[in-house]
């Protein structure tokens, strides 16, 4: 039976059926794709994707940009096997997790001390709170729209839009849930990206209270858009000048290069929230930094001022899955990833420029976002789809999906070491399609702007 990539599959669909029995809307992930159903996966093999009823997907989604060697890479799959046999979690430490931050902290600038976690949520968490033990302050300092897990106070303004995010010169901190407690709204000072007269203003003025300013190099969900050189200048100056503690969210963007996105891009962070790529598929996060700053978690004489455990915290799993994944990314895979990318973001603008489509592409390294825009956004603001950009941002991640190809709406897409140049030229040559036949829609993006 060859079934259409974007029907609903029947194995799909009977399993959504049960899974509405027992988690209400049907997933336990905001995150996961719907259209009009979620796909069931039924395995994975290197770039590829095979669901449930026997389709195969090139994967530009990598589980959100975790699986930089694909599915199933033998390495990991050897070591997790090997562990699991002697044992997933003990009440003890393991040599699995000296290896691990070892590789770490040989690799990365600024990178003294670490501490593992489980998830990027939890290395956010611990971060925030070991600025606020460092520091004595209350308040953090957040880009509009960046991501960075479910921890409160970094949620703030996360999912803002016009109709809420008030002054471009103070924008407004906005909860993200129903509920969110006014105290927390109250200690987040909202910054916008690349902006750098106003990040200067806002932080002086609230320098008092900010324990720590968090910044993801290169924020997704806010654009995925490379920071400016005089905007990471006036950041890291700033933190400096005022005893802010700056941690730098990596915990998508360390996929950048062997030494990670704040190396690539000029910050100077005191604290780093690592996870994603590190764990080699595992769940995983990590706090690292200056001795000085991460001496809050502990030097072992007495109580530390910020204890923090975690029953799976380390787990050898984790650690040995995320040894193999990250010992497999030497210089070499690093170039392979950059010249895939170079070369299908260099693609993709040719075919915009080619046909004179109001699109653009952002991103760096082994990773990429297109956008239903004529102009390259610089922020979160100007990121945002309109509606009828959203529209179009819908039916491409349709079309895509149509010719064999997870590609994420929204969110950061992601290249793997398995790919190859015949994987980057589909991507483009489905966008190239794709531009010929909706051109329909491109219409009322123009009529927006004028
Ligand atoms: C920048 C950033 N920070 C934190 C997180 C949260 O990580 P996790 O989903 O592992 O909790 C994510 C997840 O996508 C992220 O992209």
């Amino acid at each position: 039976m060859d079934l259409g990539h974007n029907e609903v599959g029947a194995t799909s669909a009977g399993l959504f059926t049960r899974a509405k029995r027992v988690f209400g809307d049907g997933t336990t992930r905001a995150t996961i794709e719907r259209d009009p159903i979620p796909r069931y996966m039924e395995r994975g093999e290197g770039a590829y994707l095979i669901d449930v009823d026997g389709r195969r997907f090139l994967d530009l989604n990598g589980n959100f940009t975790t699986l930089i060697h694909g599915h199933g890479f033998e390495p990991v799959a050897e070591a997790v096997s090997r562990q699991i046999r002697s044992g997933s979690c003990f009440a003890n430490p393991t040599a699995h997790e000296l290896d691990l931050a070892e590789l770490i902290t040989t690799r990365v600038p600024g990178i003294d001390w670490i501490r593992f976690v489980n998830t990027g949520t939890e290395a956010v968490l611990f971060a925030v709170k070991a600025a606020r033990a460092y520091t004595g302050r209350p308040a953090i300092a957040k880009i509009e729209g960046a991501y960075h897990g479910a921890y409160d106070w970094v949620e703030v303004s996360q999912a803002s839009g016009p109709s809420t995010w008030g002054d471009p010169a103070e924008p407004a901190s906005v909860p993200y849930y129903r509920g969110m407690p006014e105290t927390v709204l109250n200690d987040v000072v909202t910054l916008r990206f690349n902006d750098v007269e106003g990040s200067v203003r806002l932080l002086e003025k609230h320098a008092h209270r900010l324990a720590a300013i968090i910044i993801d190099p290169t924020p997704s969900r806010a654009g995925l858009i490379v920071p400016e050189p005089e905007f990471v200048e006036t950041i890291n100056a700033m933190a400096r000048k005022l005893g802010i503690v700056l941690i730098a969210d990596e915990v998508l963007n360390f996929r950048q290069s062997y030494e990670g996105a704040s190396a690539r891009h000029g910050f100077r962070p005191d604290l780093f929230t690592l996870g994603k790529v590190i764990g080699g598929g595992l769940p995983i996060g990590a706090i690292g930094g200056s001795q000085e700053i991460m001496s809050v978690f502990g030097t072992g004489e007495k109580r530390a001022p910020l204890p923090a455990g975690g029953t799976f915290s380390a787990n050898p799993l984790s650690m040995v899955a995320g040894l193999a994944a990250m010992s497999a990314l030497d210089h070499a895979a690093f170039e392979h990833l950059e010249r895939l990318g170079d070369r299908l973001r260099d693609r993709l603008s040719d075919e915009i420029a080619k046909k004179g489509a109001p699109f653009t592409v952002t991103g760096v390294a082994s990773l990429f976002r297109i956008h239903a825009k004529r102009k390259a956004p610089r922020d979160f603001r100007e990121a945002l789809p309109s509606p009828a950009e959203a529209v179009i941002g819908e039916a491409l991640t349709r079309a895509y999906a149509a010719a064999g190809v997870v590609f994420p709406n929204g969110a950061a897409a992601c290249l793997s070491t398995p790919m190859t140049n015949a994987d980057v030229d589909l991507v483009v040559d489905v966008f190239s399609e794709f531009l010929g036949t909706h051109s329909h829609l491109f219409e009322s993006v123009s009529h927006e702007h004028s």
